[in-house]
């Protein structure tokens, strides 16, 4: 992170002594992921001129853990992130074959997320960059999912970003890093909290949207007749309550005829995710004629977080893309879902950029990537 004087570049603060002379042309950043039920430690370098690469990439899911419970149990998954991120630590320095003493910073989610397990990660983080004399960056999760194809494809900036988790359903401008100017958000649930109450309806697996996506495969789209909420309102915003509580009218009128079976399920759900394409669809276009004057030649729409995995609503938003001159850009299924790739590649970005955290940065349940609103 020297520049070419060996002089640290304005705005970094180096914690601890400078431990490093020779002139560095290449950055190697640890990142950590535990704001919600993966617990994940990745390593990114990235030299000089050329693409970066992803070292190590682990990830320890807690989906048995929580199974039980049809859902995330916050107290449940801190105690699991605490028993398991050291290991996964050392896992992801033996698989890059490093060391500490080879990485330039390191950085953990600070937020949004379950504050307990982001606590954890924010605390693991700071211990590491005290001890080791390195950079801390504190990263916001939202905005890892917004940078993910910058590791994977090398999106140039601007672009336009459809954020859609368990968490968030956002449609952002990103202008440049850490410039994110919020077009519409969800009034209600986001997408994949959507999917995951829709499939818990009908008895499915948690999580629940990669299940209902399967089931969905051999369902008729067209047999059950559901809304599309804020199809034609001007603004970019998005609701899916209302698709949620009539697909529970219809689950619940089967059930009580004692009819629902399998075929039924997976009418359902393919009903349920062709309401759920035609919405993303309707209001990613209309953010596209928002903003394509303002993303250059060749505009972009990147779509981030974990439903971005789901291959129907990719094939949808590719043809969304078609038909307003937009080229997609999605990261590998793996980087979809929660990650430490995202996190320590968004912290070399800062890192590259001049930017690093103070030591007393607090851990955030609430942290809006736009800072314009608190929703
Ligand atoms: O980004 P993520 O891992 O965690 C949050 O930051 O929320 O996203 C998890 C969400 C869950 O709601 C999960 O059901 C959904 O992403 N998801 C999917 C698929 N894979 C994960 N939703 C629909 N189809 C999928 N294939
Ligand atoms: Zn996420």
């Amino acid at each position: 992170m020297l520049d070419q004087q060996g002089e640290w570049p304005h705005g970094v603060h180096p914690i601890g002594t400078e431990r490093k002379t020779e002139i560095v042309t290449s950055l190697t950043v640890m990142g950590i992921e535990t704001s919600c039920d993966e617990t994940a430690v990745a390593i990114v370098r990235q030299i000089d001129g050329a693409g970066p690469e992803l070292l190590a990439n682990e990830v320890l899911s807690q989906i048995e853990d929580h199974a039980p419970y049809g859902g995330v149990v916050p107290e449940i998954a801190a105690r699991s992130h605490l028993v398991h991120l050291d290991g996964l630590v050392k896992r992801a320095l033996k698989s890059a074959d490093l060391t500490f003493n080879d990485l330039d910073g390191v950085a953990a989610t600070a937020g949004p997320g379950l504050i307990g397990g982001v606590i954890v990660g924010l605390m693991t983080a700071k211990a590491i960059a005290l001890v080791h004399r390195l950079p801390f960056i504190g990263v916001n999760h939202l905005e890892g999912h917004a940078l993910t194809t910058r590791l994977t494809n090398e999106t140039p900036f601007p672009y336009l970003l459809l954020l859609v988790s368990g968490g968030h359903c956002q449609l952002l401008h990103v202008k440049d890093l850490g410039d994110y100017v919020r077009l519409g958000s969800t009034i209600d649930d986001a997408v994949g909290e959507a999917y995951d109450k829709t499939a818990k309806m009908m008895g499915l697996p948690y999580p629940g949207g990669p299940a209902l996506e399967m089931i969905a495969r051999d369902g008729d789209p067209t047999r059950f007749d559901l809304p599309r909420p804020l199809l034609n309102r001007k603004d970019c915003d998005f609701s899916f309550s209302g698709l949620k509580t009539a697909v529970r009218k219809h689950v619940l009128a089967l059930a009580e005829r004692d009819e629902l079976g399998d075929q039924d399920r997976a009418d359902i759900a393919a009903s349920f995710q062709a309401a759920v394409a035609d919405v993303l669809d309707n209001r990613v276009s209309r953010a596209m004629a928002k903003t394509k004057d303002q993303l250059g030649e060749k505009p972009r729409l990147v779509v981030a977080g974990g439903v971005a995995a789901n291959q129907a609503l990719r094939a949808r938003l590719t043809e969304t893309c078609e038909t307003n001159g937009f080229t997609l850009e999605v990261p590998p299924v793996s980087l979809c879902t929660d990650n430490g790739a995202m996190i320590a590649w968004a912290g070399l970005e800062h890192l590259a950029a001049g930017h690093t955290s103070p030591m007393d940065l607090e851990p955030r349940a609430r942290w809006p990537l736009d800072k314009s609103t608190t929703r």
